[in-house]
């Protein structure tokens, strides 16, 4: 049996299913009731959750949904007997707070990250790159207009990994014991930057699609009157500034775990063709 925090997320769905095609059995937390779960995984409400640490061999934490009640979370499952604690962050976690755009969203990637490795229990920490999901987030309104992605910083290049990758990453980590006490860095196979994923987007959809690059300041006020914080965009804004003058992070880790090279954008984009309208 293994427990799996913030199992409705885009993470959590895709390591449900990884876990479940392993042919182990799942407890998946979410704070809805009605939370809809494959077939066969038991769902369990947050104020449940030392009760369904009984019997549990390995338990994710999923740091957006344990948060401050992290402590409390290892201190139930030390309670149960839980051997191992597998824990997502952020492959910035070593960075200094105000160079982590997603703590002033209130992400707390770092304390929850020293909560499992400072605690007693077994742990492997899983650290993802930027996720290629938030493409969709950052670009999808965009083409309801036209095949034009306006963006800053044209020339800022990441090795944004898919979603399903994290997830098996943090299946082997459960389930294998070889990674324990490992912090592994994982992002996608290569760097590409904007304009080379737009268009990669548009061959999924078949669109001809090219990112054209906007004066960071004019971008950064397009975000906020569209309702993101102003201190997170600031943050990411200079996070651009920075990691442009500096080579991307590639690690291989997916390739060396997984035994197969990690998916490429291009994978993802046809994973999610029908997300973009
Ligand atoms: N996006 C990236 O590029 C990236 C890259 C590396 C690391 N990260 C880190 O990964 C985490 C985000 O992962 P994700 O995208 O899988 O998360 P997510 O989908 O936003 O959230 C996962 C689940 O956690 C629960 N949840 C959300 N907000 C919560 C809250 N305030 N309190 C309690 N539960 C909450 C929700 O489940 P229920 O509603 O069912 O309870 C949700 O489905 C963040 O810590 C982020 O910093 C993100």
């Amino acid at each position: 049996m293994y427990l799996v925090t913030g199992a409705t997320g885009i993470i959590g769905r895709p390591l449900v299913e990884a876990l479940l095609a392993e042919g182990v059995e799942v407890r998946a937390v979410s704070r809805a009731p009605g939370a809809v779960l494959p077939a066969g995984v038991e769902g369990v409400a947050p104020e449940a959750i030392g009760v369904a640490m009984k019997g549990v061999r390995g338990l994710f934490v999923h740091p957006r949904a344990a948060k401050d009640g992290t402590e409390e979370l290892l201190r139930l499952a030390a309670d149960q007997g839980v051997p191992k604690v597998v824990v997502m962050s952020a492959i910035n976690v070593d960075d200094a707070p105000e160079h982590q755009p997603s703590r002033f969203n209130g992400d707390r990637n770092t304390e929850v990250e020293r909560a499992v490795t400072g605690g007693d229990l077994p742990w492997v920490v899983v650290r993802p790159s930027s996720f290629a999901m938030n493409t969709l987030a950052m670009w999808r309104g965009q083409l309801a207009f036209g095949d034009i992605v306006r963006g800053p910083y044209a020339g800022f290049a990441e090795a944004v990994i898919h979603e399903r990758d994290v997830a098996e990453v943090i299946v082997r980590a459960l389930l294998d014991d070889t990674l324990l006490g490992r912090t592994i860095p994982i992002t996608g196979p290569e760097a590409l930057t904007p304009q080379e994923m737009v268009p990669i987007i548009g061959t999924a959809i078949g669109r001809p699609l090219r990112f054209q690059e906007v004066p960071a300041d004019m971008a950064a006020q397009a975000m906020i009157r569209n309702g993101l914080d102003e201190r997170f965009v600031r943050a990411l804004m200079a996070r651009y500034e920075r990691e442009t003058k500096r080579p991307p992070t590639v690690t291989h880790e997916v390739d060396k775990i997984l035994g197969r090279r990690a998916r490429t954008f291009a994978t993802w984009a046809a994973d999610h063709r029908g997300a973009w309208s």
